[in-house]
């Protein structure tokens, strides 16, 4: 396994719409290895593969708490089925946003169809936490960030930071 490189926005590769996969072959297991241990090393809780630069519908997630036994769900090309007309609202963050958080209200509960690791179609109905970081990485897919939540302005203020902190990095 190995680390995967997470992208940073304002990025485009992190806009585009990503494909669907067509074949569950040895290939993806290998991507979805490393995007669970990059995840986890991050530490995160969710993991779009556009955001390692993979324009591919996968993603990982493990909702469990620390202490918890690891929870480890790779969904290959997820598909929203249904979303709630209840709301909920999480404080929400992102591997490729580091360092910035804000509430997001989102449908309270959703299903999802996907593939598993073994290309067999499954569904999966969450609420709480799963179902907001279900819908957060299936946004991914379709170049959807958080901040796109947000006012204009308020995004605008993230970015523009995330730019400058670019920026500085490459000059530091
Ligand atoms: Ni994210």
């Amino acid at each position: 396994m190995s680390l995967l490189n997470i992208l940073v926005a304002p990025d485009p590769r992190l806009k585009n719409k990503a494909l669907p996969v067509e074949k569950v072959d040895s290939a993806l297991s290998r991507l979805i290895d490393d995007m669970f241990e990059t995840m986890y090393q991050a530490p995160g809780i969710g993991l779009a593969a556009p955001q390692v630069g993979v324009a591919k519908k996968v993603i990982v997630v493990d909702t469990a708490k620390k202490g918890e036994e690891a929870q480890p769900m790779a969904l290959i090309n997820p598909e929203i089925l249904w979303l709630s007309e209840e709301t909920s609202s999480y404080e929400e963050g992102c591997l490729s946003v580091p360092e910035h958080y804000a509430e997001v209200i989102r449908p309270a509960r959703v299903r999802v169809r996907y593939q598993d690791r073994q290309g067999e179609i499954r569904e999966i109905e969450a609420d709480g936490l799963l179902s907001t970081v279900l819908q957060h990485e299936i946004d991914h897919l379709s170049g959807k960030l958080f901040v796109d939540y947000l006012s204009a302005l308020k995004r605008g203020m993230i970015l523009r930071k995330l730019e400058k902190a670019k920026k500085q990095a490459v000059r530091g």
